[in-house]
C-alpha cells in the first residue's frame, strides 16, 4: 500500500511516502526562521505558511518518490493535538486527495505517531513503556499494541520542550532553543543542586516543569551577563561557550535537571510494570544527547530494549504519520471525510470506522 503522510500540526510542513512500513521518501519545510524572531510559534503565520508551501512540497515529494498522484492508495494526516489552524491545512489537503482519488483517509494521533516512529527502523516488541517528550507534551504511556495504549502520566503545566525553549529565550538564544541548550550543555560542567529536579517527591507519574523555568529566570536575573546580546539564527556555540563559560555551565545544570526528572519518572513507571519488554523515547526532546545517554543506561540496567528514533525521526515528520496511518488501515481502521481536527489540550477521540482487517 502506498501511503502519503501529511504533518502540519505545528511549525513543520512535512510529507512522506511509506510503503508496507518502509519509508520511500520524505520532504520537510521548517518554519523555524519565520518564527525565530518572535521567540515562539505564531499560530496564524504557521497556518498561512503551511498553505503557501504545501503545493510545491507535494510536487517535490512525488518527484522524489517517482510516483504520480494517482499511485497513492491511502492518505494519512496528523489530526492533532496541535495548532488548530495548522492542522486544518493538512486536513484540507488530505480530504481533497482522498475524495478526488477515491482512496481511504485516516486521521493520526500526532503523539502516538511519535511513539510508533521507531517502528520504521526496527520491529517493536510490545508491551512497551513510552516516554513522549516534545515542545507541547510530556507524557508516559503504556503501549500494549499500536491500537491499545493508555496515558499513565502527563505534565501539569509546561512540557519538557517548552521548558527548554522558554529557558533558552531567557538566555536570548534563538527559538526553538532546545538544541542550543543541548549543544552548550555538552561543553559545560553542571553545578550540583543549582536547579531543582521539580515534582519528583511524590508517588505519581506526572510532571511539572514550570518551577524549573522560574528558577532559571531568577538565576538569569541575578546573572545578567548570561543573556546573549545578539540573537543569531545559527549561533556559534563553541565561541559562545568560550566567551562565557558560565553560560555552558548553566545550560548543563538545567539540562541535567530535566533529564533527572524524566529518569526518575520513567524508572518509577518501569518498577510498576515489570512485564514491559522495551522503552520508547520519542518527540523532539528525544534528540537531546544527555537524555539519550541516560535512557540507554536505564534500559540496559533494566534489561530492556531501547527504541530511540534517529534524530530526524524525533522531531515532527511526515514518515511517522504515514507509517502509523498505514498500520491502522491495514488493521481495519479508517476515517470518513467528516474527520475532525483536535486542538492542543484535548484528547484524541477513538472515532474510527472499523472495517475487516487486511483489506
Ligand atoms: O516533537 P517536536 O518536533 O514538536 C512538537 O510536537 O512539539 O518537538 C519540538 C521540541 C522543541 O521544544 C525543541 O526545542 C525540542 O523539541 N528539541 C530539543 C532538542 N531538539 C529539539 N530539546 C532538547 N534537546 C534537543 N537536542
Ligand atoms: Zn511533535
Amino acid at each position: 500500500m502506498l501511503c502519503l503522510g501529511i504533518e502540519t500540526s505545528c511549525d513543520e510542513t512535512a510529507l512522506a511516502l511509506v510503503r508496507e512500513g518502509k519509508l520511500v521518501t520524505q520532504c520537510l519545510a521548517s518554519q523555524e526562521e519565520l518564527h525565530a524572531v518572535f521567540g515562539g510559534v505564531v499560530p496564524e503565520m504557521a497556518s498561512r505558511e503551511h498553505l503557501r508551501i504545501m503545493p510545491q512540497l507535494l510536487e517535490q515529494l512525488l518527484k522524489r518518490g517517482r510516483v504520480e498522484l494517482q499511485d497513492l492508495q491511502l492518505v494519512a494526516v496528523a489530526r492533532g493535538p496541535g495548532l488548530l489552524g495548522s492542522i486544518l491545512v493538512g486536513l484540507g489537503l488530505a480530504k481533497g486527495l482522498a475524495f478526488s482519488l477515491g482512496i481511504p483517509l485516516i486521521g493520526v494521533d500526532h503523539l502516538l505517531a511519535h511513539l510508533l516512529a521507531p517502528g520504521l527502523e526496527q520491529e517493536l516488541d510490545f508491551p512497551l513503556l513510552g516516554l513522549l517528550v516534545s515542545g507541547g507534551h510530556t507524557q508516559i504511556y503504556r503501549l500494549d499494541s499500536p491500537f491499545s495504549y493508555q496515558i499513565l502520566g502527563r505534565t501539569l503545566d509546561d512540557a519538557a520542550g517548552e521548558a527548554f525553549d522558554k529557558s533558552a529565550k531567557l538566555l536570548n538564544l534563538t527559538y526553538p532553543g532546545g538544541r542550543h541548550i543541548d549543544q552548550l550543555a555538552v561543553l559545560g560542567h553542571p553545578q550540583p543542586g543549582l536547579f531543582p529536579a521539580p515534582y519528583v517527591d511524590n508517588d505519581n507519574l506526572n510532571f511539572s516543569f514550570s518551577g524549573l523555568k522560574t528558577a532559571v529566570a531568577n538565576f538569569v536575573r541575578n546573572n545578567p551577563g548570561l543573556r546573549q546580546k545578539q540573537m543569531d539564527l545559527e549561533p556559534d556555540i563553541k565561541q559562545m561557550a568560550c566567551k562565557v563559560p558560565e553560560l555552558a555551565d548553566v545550560c548543563a545544570a538545567f539540562n541535567q535537571s530535566v533529564v533527572k526528572v524524566l529518569q526518575i519518572k520513567v524508572h518509577r513507571a518501569l518498577q510498576r510494570m515489570p512485564d514491559v519488554r522495551g522503552l520508547v523515547v520519542a518527540g523532539g526532546v528525544a534528540a537531546n544527547s544527555s537524555l539519550r545517554r541516560c535512557m540507554q543506561s536505564l534500559a540496559d540496567e533494566q534489561g530492556l530494549e531501547l527504541y530511540l528514533p534517529d534524530k530526524d525521526l524525533c522531531t515532527d515528520n511526515g514518515a511517522m504519520i504515514a507509517y502509523t496511518g498505514e498500520l491502522y488501515v491495514q488493521n481495519g481502521y479508517e476515517h470518513g471525510l467528516d474527520l475532525e481536527a483536535v486542538p492542543r489540550g484535548k484528547d484524541i477521540p477513538w472515532d474510527f470506522i472499523v472495517r475487516e482487517k487486511n483489506r
